[in-house]
């Protein structure tokens, strides 16, 4: 393991390497116990660095062979190498030699899972972001750009698969019940996108024809056996080449494409040159064993890695500080894509609620940072949801601020500029001022400043001169080490809406720059003024939520609930509700802590159960409507001294309030929405099951009955409602006999499938009881928990500490000291995932003072631990700080 130097590094030290890897030819002779790694790397030096200057390459934990410069055996005091580097004092003066770097790698040894490692009998690498250090000495930076020769040898029997990066050459057999493949990329790319893939896999086949003709052989390679769940896949993948042609005029450039499962992954998928490789959680789907959601996130995942062939592989990032160049950029596309294959306003209020749950939390606590980074410690832990998620709405913000046409004109100008490079973000906003001729200068502040803006509204209507008037002042909070902020340019869509719900049309307007629907903040205040408004407006402002930010205003609830009913912008009818729904909540817990009863306004009860049943709207639209504000979204809107067991004391009081409410209602709607036909995973059948599944929840509540959920989940026929009901019957029923009867046949008839598996232990992780910290010590002991497997801990404790609120953040501390266990476990061998599970401490000061202390205890423990990894001591220093 790295342990931590303390070392950090700065955006302003960047600087050219002196020397430059144009070729690489790799060999790999393949065996779990101990592999062997022959680079043959040919390196040049740049025009004007000295002849025989210092040569380094980055190792990390490496065993070096043997060495040789330019084919002579290097010996003695010719270099010098360590794990984790390799230096070359004096190389020769010639401005091209070779190295010949032999190492000896343990790939079985390896649950790190970065490298070469071996997961379920297959070979696989993980190189993203520094990991190819792991398998040979390199310069192992994005700038540097080489085309890779890869040859691998393996034994047959256990190996018949050899896969690697680009195009296949050549195979064939060799002695010893051994044979061997080449494969060659003829595109220069990073080392961070090479790969490798070895071992005894099915495959699913099929092809596309490029718009120019080319014909791509496709393969998507899973266990055996599971080959028909790899069907939506395949259809997944075909659909994001088309769409990347047809939207962004990209095309495919290599004549296979292989998309490979494994079961080990740390991370969700990567998108190494023509192999991508996945976490099978992202490929493998059927409908007895994948919920709708699973659906979409294949989808999604297999477009964003598909959709990085452009934006990240054949233009990449400079350094790691422009880690958003590719995946703001590349989110972006994939939240496109699946706005396309699905309904696109309900795609966006799901986008926005997870940028809520997940950035926000972020950007408002000790782990903030800039969409571009200017310092780390540690690269692992800047895939970050303000690095993708933020980082894609500051996209979707230029394209809002230049409209359609000008926003595709800077993409093809990047493309043309960039095609080939390595670059910063400098770069991609440039292209866009260019193909515009807009200054995006105080724009780019979204890429620089950490934080989320605050934006205060106010608004009157003067019916004597029939103007409007809206007062906007905006703030950005300090963030660590950004104490003082500059003022943003933050484009606001809006809509003055009319008594008929139609937006109104105005004279004109002073006070600000408003185009298309689109008033430009700029100034920390602008006075906006419309004149020729014949009546008073109802405002919707910040529709589809054009910008990330936080609003505050004084709407009254009677605009609130006009606008939940008649606003034609769809996201704001939602945000509307929700806001509505948010604010019954606060009240509630305050109620609750002041130890009463809350009580809820019939005209927010009623609302939700007229928009449940109101079928102008589709289904999917109808279930985000009558999704209540999730737990922690009602802690992050109290911010300081919170009480998780009042909020959910709020939240089930206003679930019930709802559910007996809309009780007939939402029987009769249950009821109409069964599907009999066969399980299709399209958008619109989601949308139907997504709706019914929400009902259910309320009608169990209605009579406090486990009955419903469990003829649910007795009759259903496809994996997103048996979750469903299971989820209901183990929240709210956890101690009936149909409740635990329920849990022990979904464990036994899905025991040997990990994948569903995961969903149980999952769905027992995010119980929001008190006793369920109990409950996780002995999940842990179970027979199938794993701690080297990454999706059994994210499923049992990963759900558990971000998931579950009211577990997590126990009264006694117990739930900090069951992650804080988990995190030192996990540390010694794979720190990149303990790191990450350890971020679930980071609101810790937003707390009430008692857990506020016992989290600080356990925080301050875990940071006294010796030989601490840089991962998790630099996630951990900074939680504290
Ligand atoms: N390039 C990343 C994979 C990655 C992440 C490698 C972190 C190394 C460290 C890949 O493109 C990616 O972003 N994957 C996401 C899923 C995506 C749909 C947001 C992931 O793995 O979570
Ligand atoms: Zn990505």
């Amino acid at each position: 393991m790295r342990t931590d130097s303390g070392q950090i590094f700065r955006l302003e030290d960047y600087r050219e390497s002196d020397y430059l890897i144009p070729e690489v030819e790799l060999t790999f002779l393949l065996d779990p116990q101990e592999t062997l790694v022959r680079a043959r790397l040919v390196v040049e030096r740049r025009e004007n660095v000295a002849a025989v200057t210092a040569l380094e390459l980055d190792g990390d934990g490496l065993n070096l062979s043997s060495l040789a410069i330019d084919g002579t055996p290097a010996t003695g005091t010719a270099f010098e190498a360590t794990p984790d580097r390799l230096i070359i004092a004096r190389p020769p003066s010639a401005k091209r030699f070779t190295l010949d770097i032999e190492t000896r790698l343990q790939p079985s040894r390896n649950k790190a899972l970065m490298g070469l490692y071996v997961s379920s009998d297959v070979f696989c690498t993980q190189c993203e972001a520094e990991g190819f250090r792991r398998i040979t000495y390199f310069l192992d930076r994005p700038d540097i750009l080489s085309v890779y020769t890869v040859r691998i040898e393996a034994d047959k029997k256990a190996a018949p698969l050899l896969l690697s990066n680009g195009n296949p050459v050549e195979s064939g057999k060799l002695d010893g019940g051994r044979h061997f493949a080449v494969w060659h990329d003829p595109h220069p790319k990073p080392s961070y996108l090479f790969a490798l893939v070895a071992g005894d896999l099915g495959m699913v086949s099929d092809s596309f024809t490029t718009a120019s003709g080319r014909k791509v052989a496709l393969g998507v390679y899973v266990e055996h056996g599971n080959e028909t769940r790899a069907a939506y896949a395949m259809d997944a993948l075909k659909r994001s080449m088309r769409w990347d042609e047809e939207r962004f005029g990209r095309e495919y450039d290599l004549d296979v494409f292989n998309l490979v499962a494994v079961s080990d992954f740390n991370m969700g998928a990567m998108e190494n040159k023509g192999l991508n490789i996945f976490n099978d959680k992202y490929v493998l789907a059927d409908a007895d064993t994948a919920t709708d959601l699973d659906f979409a996130n294949i989808e999604a995942i297999i477009g964003h890695e598909y959709f990085h062939n452009w934006t990240g592989n054949r233009i990449t990032c400079r350094d790691w500080f422009q880690l958003c160049l590719k995946e703001g950029l590349t989110v972006f596309r994939d939240h496109e894509f699946s706005a396309d294959q699905r309904s696109r306003p309900v795609k966006r209020i799901a986008e926005v609620r997870g940028l809520r749950a997940h950035q926000f939390p972020e950007d408002q606590g000790p782990l903030a940072h800039p969409v571009r980074p200017r310092r780390y410690r540690e690269i692992n832990n800047f895939y970050t949801a303000t690095v993708y998620e933020k980082g894609s709405e500051v996209v979707r913000m230029i394209r809002t601020i230049l409209g359609e046409d000008a926003f595709c004109a800077g993409m093809d100008l990047y493309f043309e500029r960039h095609d080939g490079q390595a670059v910063t973000i400098e770069d991609f906003i440039k292209a866009f001022e260019d193909a515009s001729d807009r200054d995006l200068a105080q724009f780019a502040l979204w890429y620089h400043q950490a934080g989320t803006p605050h934006v205060a509204i106010s608004s009157r209507y003067d019916a004597g001169e029939k103007s409007f008037t809206i007062e906007i002042e905006q703030s950005v909070p300090p963030t660590p080490s950004e104490s003082r902020k500059r003022l943003m340019h933050i484009p606001l869509a809006f809509g003055l809406v009319g008594a008929d719900g139609q937006d109104m049309v105005f004279d004109a307007v002073e006070g600000a720059v408003v185009e298309d629907g689109v008033i430009h903040v700029r100034k920390r205040h602008h006075s906006v003024r419309f004149t020729g408004v014949p009546a008073r407006p109802v405002l919707s402002i910040n529709r589809g939520f054009s910008a990330p930010i936080t609003l505050s205003g004084e709407t009254s609830t009677d605009d609130r609930l006009f606008l939940a009913r008649h606003d034609s912008d769809p996201f704001s009818r939602w945000q509307s509700l929700n806001t509505l729904f948010t604010e019954a909540l606060l009240s509630a817990t305050r109620t609750v802590r002041g130890g009463d009863e809350p009580l809820f306004a019939s005209e927010l009860v009623g609302a939700a159960v007229s928009l449940a049943a109101n079928d102008a709207l589709e289904p999917a639209f109808r279930a985000l409507a009558l999704t209540l504000p999730g737990e922690p979204d009602v802690a992050r809107e109290i911010g300081a001294n919170i009480d998780p067991d009042a909020i959910h004391t709020a939240r089930i009081a206003l679930l019930k309030a709802i559910a007996r409410e809309g009780r007939a209602t939402f029987d009769a709607l249950y009821a109409g929405l069964h599907d009999n036909a066969p399980f299709m995973p399209d958008a619109a059948g989601a949308g139907r099951r997504a709706l019914r599944n929400v009902l259910l929840e309320y009608l169990a509540l209605a009579d406090e009955n486990p009955a419903p959920a469990k003829r649910q989940f007795d009759a259903a026929d496809n994996m997103t409602d048996r979750a469903a009901a299971l989820t209901v019957l183990a929240n709210h029923f956890g101690e009936t006999q149909e409740a635990r009867a329920a849990l022990s046949a979904f464990e036994a008839r899905y025991a040997d499938d990990p994948l569903v598996l995961d969903k149980w232990f999952q769905i027992q992780a995010s119980v929001p009881a008190p006793e369920t910290v109990a409950l996780m010590r002995s999940l842990m002991e179970h027979p199938h928990f794993s701690i080297t497997n990454p999706n059994r801990v994210r499923a049992l404790i990963g759900t558990f500490a971000m998931g579950n609120q009211r577990a997590f953040h126990s009264a006694d501390g117990s739930g900090y000291r069951l992650v804080a266990d988990t995190v030192l476990a996990l540390e010694a061998h794979n720190p990149q995932v303990a790191a990450r599970l350890a971020t679930a401490f980071r609101s810790w000061r937003s707390l009430e003072t008692g857990r506020r202390d016992e989290a600080r205890r356990v925080l301050s423990d875990i940071a006294k631990h010796e030989n601490l990894s840089r991962d998790l001591a630099d996630i951990v220093e900074r939680t504290l700080a």
